[in-house]
């Protein structure tokens, strides 16, 4: 099997997270970096490949069978284009852009390139992701009623000390929502509409300190969703699974399913249902631990993006789907702050 030739479009945090899942690959080879920090020179040299000042000149330079951009979110729009115009296969970071007209423009000009571009929504990946999908699509619950979810957590005090992270920018809602509302519209179906209200009155930054999301999805489902950098508490997707360093791990979930027979907890799935009777409250039910292994999601996600630069898989979060998650996000943040109910087309 040919070496899939890899260029990384932006060498910071998380784009040395994509390094260690190439590493782990065999399959799969990082050629070139485009980025002009002197972080991303080091990283060059150490690993003898070349080190572009930007996305353009690394592709001008030939010899890349695909792109990882993960460069800051309002740069992803231009990078994304440019990659396209070499007609090489994307993957981009999420946010897919910083604006749905960004979004809908890459969606565009790849069909018109005839090249994929995939979101980099990593959770999708993970086996308990896929086992929930098919618990709630497969009606395993019944007919799906709701769902209830929290991300609840405390950033630390440096995280605030620069000025943009106090920006509505930086928020809770434009920074973490985008990760559970894309799973959600992953297990669940699409989004149809979204209201929001939120609270400052912790620290007092233009971003929020909490918000709280009530949600619709195309199959008639509710939902709600509460979230917030101040709260300290063992529920959020990261310290139910252990997915990051930065996240201890609780085992605590986060998420609940209710269906019309039965429910679902979420991450470390717990199906609960009725094997005697309709499931009325007079039922007896006994938890069901359904075990799914723990993986390395970067390393599943870049097996992926190897699979679709062959021909053999097509994305499984692709620019048209990753712009719906971004603008049920979108469409949260401009509810919080006009108290109007947000339709989604
Ligand atoms: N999937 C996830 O869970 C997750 C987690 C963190 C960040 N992200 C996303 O990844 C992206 C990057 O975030 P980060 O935390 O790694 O940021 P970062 O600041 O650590 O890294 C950004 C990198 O881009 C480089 N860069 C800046 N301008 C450039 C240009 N013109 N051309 C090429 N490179 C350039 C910088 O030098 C830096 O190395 C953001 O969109 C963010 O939302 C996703």
């Amino acid at each position: 099997m040919s070496i899939i030739k890899i260029g990384l479009i932006g060498a910071g945090s998380i784009g040395v997270r994509h390094i260690m899942a190439i590493d782990a690959l065999s399959d799969v080879a990082l050629v070139a970096i485009g980025d002009p920090s002197p972080a991303a020179q080091k990283i060059g040299t150490e690993r003898s490949i070349p080190v572009f000042a930007d996305a353009d000149k690394m592709l001008s330079a030939g010899g890349i069978d695909a792109v990882i951009i993960a460069t800051p979110t309002e740069r992803h729009h231009q990078d994304v284009m440019a990659a396209l115009r070499h007609k090489v296969t994307v993957l981009v970071e999420k946010p897919i852009t910083a604006t749905l007209a960004e979004a809908q423009e890459i969606t565009k000009f790849a069909a018109q390139q005839n090249c994929h571009v995939l979101v980099g929504h990593q959770r999708r990946y993970y086996p308990c992701a896929a086992e929930a999908r098919t618990i709630i699509q497969s009606g395993q619950i019944g007919t799906l009623l709701g769902v209830t979810g929290q991300w609840t957590t405390k950033k630390d005090d440096d995280y605030y000390a620069p000025e943009w992270r106090r920006d509505v920018k930086a928020g809770p809602i434009l920074t973490n929502l985008i990760h559970e509302f894309d799973l959600l519209r992953f297990i669940c179906g699409d989004i149809t509409s979204v209201s929001a209200e939120l609270t400052r009155h912790d620290q007092n930054f233009d971003k929020e300190d909490a918000v709280a999301i009530s949600l619709k999805f195309a199959n008639q489902a509710v939902g709600t969703f509460f979230l917030s950098d101040r709260t300290p508490s063992p529920w959020t997707w990261e310290m139910a699974l252990g997915e990051s360093e930065r996240f201890p791990k609780t085992g605590q979930n986060a998420i609940r399913f209710m269906g019309s027979k039965g429910a679902l907890e979420f991450p470390n799935l717990v199906l609960w249902t009725y094997p005697e009777g309709t499931g009325d409250w007079r039922n007896e039910t006994k938890p069901q631990p359904i075990e799914t292994p723990f993986i390395d999601a970067y390393i599943a996600q870049c097996t992926h993006l190897c699979a679709v630069v062959r021909g053999e898989e097509t994305p499984i979060i692709d620019a048209e789907n990753g712009a719906k998650s971004l603008a049920a996000t979108l469409a949260a943040a401009t509810s919080a702050e006009t108290g109007n109910r947000i339709t989604l087309g």
